[in-house]
Order: structure tokens, then sequence, then C-alpha cells
């Protein structure tokens, strides 16, 4: 196939585009700086240049392409005015993105979040959260998967709370990077809620499955690490980077602080049984044994 993917040049992109490459997919990746052009071109993928907000970029490498992976978010989670105008500016993309495809047969594959259940590990059929501040991306999800029935083989993967590579990655990485700055290796609560994981090159497998073979209108789990209580993962951090461990605010993480203290393992049995997915690479609390002070 011909894929077009946006955020390859990303973590779980990067990832994704050795993988495409690797099962004799070619890939063309939308590039918005000269940067990540060169990431992409080294990486052995064509760049499109382009962003986001540049829809006529957008419906052209669609055009050009046999399937879609959308990938690209702008990670700026300090306001909720800036998490609100990414969710904005990937809502318009997903929508550009989508309209190329009807009636084609192609498909597409988004992201997003595991769901969170009270009480249980959430599964592919829980339903994605309607409030909360990362709900407008559900209502992005939820188009594309409506596109099932206007000829697009829509398919969304749902990541984990981290998906992590080289120890970064995801809100583990969050928690290293805010360590790094205030000194102190910190979790919100009593840190034994667990947030579930993956490793980037087990997540790539599975996007490449769904773009392969994912009936339209599904959802995927991309779990590994069904849930790390959040104090063990603040433990390695601490003890690599020579820091205390410590319980801290939940304000400490601005807007996702809700969202960081709450406990929401996820399990992927519904997707290793049906796409014959199976994770092999490292498990979060090992990869982080890679930070260095
Ligand atoms: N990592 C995780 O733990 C995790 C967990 C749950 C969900 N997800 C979701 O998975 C997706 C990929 O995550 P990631 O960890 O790979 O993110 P990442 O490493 O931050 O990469 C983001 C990618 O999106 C691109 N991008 C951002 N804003 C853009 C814009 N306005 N126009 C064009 N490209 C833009 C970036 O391009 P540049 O290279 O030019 O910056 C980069 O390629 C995101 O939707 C993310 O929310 C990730």
């Amino acid at each position: 196939m011909h894929v077009f993917i946006t955020g390859g040049s990303g973590l779980i992109g990067s990832a994704t585009v050795a993988e495409l490459l690797g099962h004799g997919h070619s890939v063309l990746a939308l590039a918005r700086s000269d940067a990540a052009a060169k990431a992409i071109e080294a990486a052995g993928a064509e760049p499109h240049r382009g962003d986001l907000a540049d829809l006529d970029a957008l419906r052209a490498g669609a055009a050009r392409a046999d399937g879609l992976i959308h990938l690209a978010f702008g990670h700026d989670f300090t306001s909720p005015d800036a998490i609100a105008r990414a969710i904005a500016e990937e809502n318009r993309a997903l929508e550009a993105l989508g309209d190329a495809l009807i009636g084609s047969g192609r498909p597409l594959v988004t992201v997003s979040g595991t769901p969170q259940v009270p009480g249980r590990p959430s599964t592919e059929r829980d339903p994605l959260p309607t409030d909360g501040p990362m709900a407008g991306r559900s209502r992005s999800v939820a188009a594309v998967l409506a596109l099932a029935s206007r000829g697009v083989r829509s398919s969304a993967v749902r990541m984990p709370r981290t998906v992590h590579s080289q120890g970064g990655g995801g809100f583990a990485g969050m928690l290293t990077q805010i360590a790094r700055r205030t000194r102190v290796s910190g979790y919100p609560g009593d840190g034994t809620q667990r947030w579930p994981a993956v490793h980037a090159r087990d997540a790539a497998v599975l996007l490449r499955l769904a773009l392969e073979r994912a009936e339209p209108g599904t959802s995927w789990h991309a779990v590994a690490d069904e849930g790390d209580a959040v104090r063990d993962i603040a433990t390695v951090v601490g003890r690599r980077l020579g820091l205390p461990v410590k319980a801290v605010p939940q304000e400490t993480y601005g807007p996702l602080g809700p969202v960081f203290a709450a406990d929401q393992p996820s399990s992927s049995t519904h997707t290793r049984a049906t796409l014959g997915w199976q994770p092999t690479h490292p498990s979060l609390l090992s990869d982080l044994e890679n930070l260095q002070p």
C-alpha cells in the first residue's frame, strides 16, 4: 500500500514509518518543518510539506494514498485553551482526510487514548469519554468511525497513557520532564493508580495491522502493560535521575491533573485475539531503565 501518514516524525510515527517500510508498504509523510522532512527522508519515506491546518495539503496527500494513518497532534497541555485549540485543529484535519476517502473503501486509521472505567480494566467495547479535557478528541474519533457507513474502512487504535521508547514518551515521559525541572520525582494522589503502557514499536505493529485488516468502524487497544502503579513509575524515574520520590499536588500537572490522578488500567484481550497482535518489546518499567541523569 502507498500510505499517507501524519505525525510520521513523532515518537509513535517514526516507529510506524519503519514498521510500514519493513512490511513492503511505501510511505508519504506530512512534514511541517525542514527538520521533520529531513528525518522522514532519512527514514526512507517521502516528505509531504504542510501542517494540520493546511487542509489542501492534507487532501493532496490523501489523494495520492491507498490508506491513511493519522497521528499528528499538537501536545501543548499547558492550558485548557491550548488543548481545545489542538483538538479543534485535529478535528478539522480529520474531517478533510475522511471526506477525501468517502466511497473509496480505503482505510483510515486514527488514534485516541484508552477509556477509563472505574473498578476494572477498560476494553475495546467501552466508549471513549464524553467529558473531561480530551472529550473533543472522542468526538473526532466517533466521526471517523461513523465514516464506515460511507465507504471508508475507518478504525481507531486507542493508545495507553504511555507509549514509550528509550525511556521517553507519554505520561511517564511527562513525569520525567517535570522531575528533571523540579528536582523531585513526583506522583499525584497516593500513587497506587495504574496507567497502561506500550512500547512505540509494538504500537506501530498494531497500527499496521489495523491499516491492513481492521473491519470498518472498529476500535483496538494498543495495550501491552495493563497498568503500572504511578508510584512504581516515579520510583524508577527517581532512582535513574538520583531524585527523591514524593507525592505532589495534582495541580503540578495543570489541566491534566485529574487524568493523572485517575486509576485507568486497560486490557487488549480482544485486540490480541482478533488481530493476532502480540507485543514483544520491553515493558515501561524496563524501558525507564534507559533514562540517564
Ligand atoms: N505517546 C503517548 O504516550 C500517547 C498516548 C496516547 C495517545 N497518543 C497519541 O498518539 C499520537 C502520536 O503521539 P506521539 O507520542 O508520537 O507524539 P509526538 O512524539 O509528540 O509527535 C507528534 C507528531 O505530530 C506532529 N505534529 C504536531 N502538531 C502538528 C501540526 N500542527 N501539523 C503537522 N504535524 C504536527 C509532530 O511533528 P513535528 O515533528 O514537526 O513536531 C510529530 O510528528 C498523538 O495523537 C498522541 O496524542 C500518544
